[in-house]
């Protein structure tokens, strides 16, 4: 263990007991389990007057309507990319019907999150059902497109590195949830035999896979039905998980780190899930709401599911947050007084970390909530 050097009134320990009249800011590296400095500051770091430049925090509403995606493809899939960087592509996915094609992505894994609507998600090794707060994971290459039965949004993560899970620690293989939870694809037969007899019946009828690789699209006609697996076997798979079956760690006497919450690993970036869980009562002294912090390594994206968010307000389901690495943010100042009254979180957020600064694009811009950088004063 790194013994720490202290110097001047600090608290002896982080996120309890601050030194009277000051805030505490945890300045962290490698997403908060790295080297960290804690500063006991007068003032909250983000009781900025002025900003100007490219790591001024942002919102955004993806209520609001969106530019249209890129090309056919990524319509036809209702996908609307709104940041990028080398490893990730994140878009906001509003669809209502069942595209005329299936996708194989050679460029990335597919992660999705549903954020409203119901359907299933159609691959060649079976069926997933979906519904809101569930996690849908499609490998690279794997055929599937989402086949709403309900109007769908969702945001979805194309990593171009594999997505994988943390190791859980210490805290042993079944915390957070158990593999066990992870459901994977059965082949529907009854579904398979059916497509095949029309395919039988009508040999002039056509299926249509699109192929993605470079971000170009090559189209594959098939005489028959795509997902004729009727067996399968193997270590990877398509795979869904509810946020209801992620049971979150928690301290009733300190405030865990946002990586207490990783979901999902991916090439430098993470997935963290923000879920219900209860604060931190059994110590008077004891902060309930995130640390003021600069995220040395990583922008911090979130996507705001359901419930009141505990953090701010102002923040409403289906909204974003958009914090460059480097720049603090924190607890609204509200926060952490509403926070003493209250013994439990109901939020329900994804949060996606990049250690790659990420770009927002153009379609970004049309949802943007303007000044939000200023709302810690308010
Ligand atoms: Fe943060």
């Amino acid at each position: 263990m790194d013994q720490p050097w202290i110097r001047g009134k600090v608290a002896r320990q982080a996120h309890v007991g601050l030194p009277p009249g000051t805030v505490e800011e945890e300045y962290g590296r490698s997403g908060f389990f790295g080297g960290y400095a804690h500063a006991y500051r007068l003032h909250a770091p983000v009781g900025w007057v002025e900003i100007d430049g490219p790591l001024k925090p942002r919102a955004y509403d993806l209520r609001r309507t969106l530019a249209p995606g890129q090309d056919d493809t990524q319509r036809a899939m209702g996908r609307t990319l709104f940041a990028e960087n080398d490893d990730v592509r994140i878009h906001h996915v509003r669809i209502e019907e069942t595209p005329s094609f299936w996708l194989r992505n050679g460029d990335a894994d597919e992660l999705f999150f549903i954020h409203k609507g119901r359907g299933i998600l159609s691959t060649e090794l079976g069926p997933l059902s979906y519904e809101p707060g569930v996690y849908l994971v499609v490998p690279r290459a794997m055929l599937a497109r989402l086949e709403p039965s309900e109007p769908t949004e969702a945001i979805l993560v194309e990593s171009a590195g594999a997505v994988s899970f943390p190791d859980r620690g210490m805290l042993g293989l079944h915390a957070l949830f158990d593999p066990a939870v992870i459901d994977v694809p059965t082949p529907d037969l009854d579904a398979v035999c059916a497509a095949a007899d029309v395919a039988q019946d009508q040999p002039e009828k056509r299926y249509e896979v699109r192929h993605l690789r470079g971000g170009e699209v090559t189209r594959v006609v098939y005489p028959f039905h795509p997902i004729d697996v009727v067996g399968w076997k193997g270590t990877t798979a398509p795979m869904r998980l509810h946020t209801k079956d992620i049971r979150p760690v928690l301290s009733e006497r300190y405030h865990l780190p946002p990586s207490a919450h990783t979901t999902f690993l991916l090439r430098d970036a993470v997935v963290c899930s923000f879920l219900p869980r209860g604060l931190e009562t059994g110590d008077p002294e004891a902060l309930r709401v995130p640390f003021f912090h600069s995220n040395a390594d990583y922008d911090e994206l979130i996507f705001y599911h359901e419930g009141t968010f505990f953090s701010r307000g102002g923040i409403e389901p289906g909204m974003i947050t958009m914090h460059p690495a480097g720049i603090h943010h924190g607890p609204h100042p509200k926060a952490a007084e509403r926070a003493k009254a209250q013994g439990r979180t109901d939020e329900v957020a994804i949060m996606i970390d990049t250690k790659k600064p990420l770009r927002m694009v153009h379609a970004a811009e049309s949802s943007e909530i303007a000044d939000y950088w200023k709302s810690w004063a308010t």
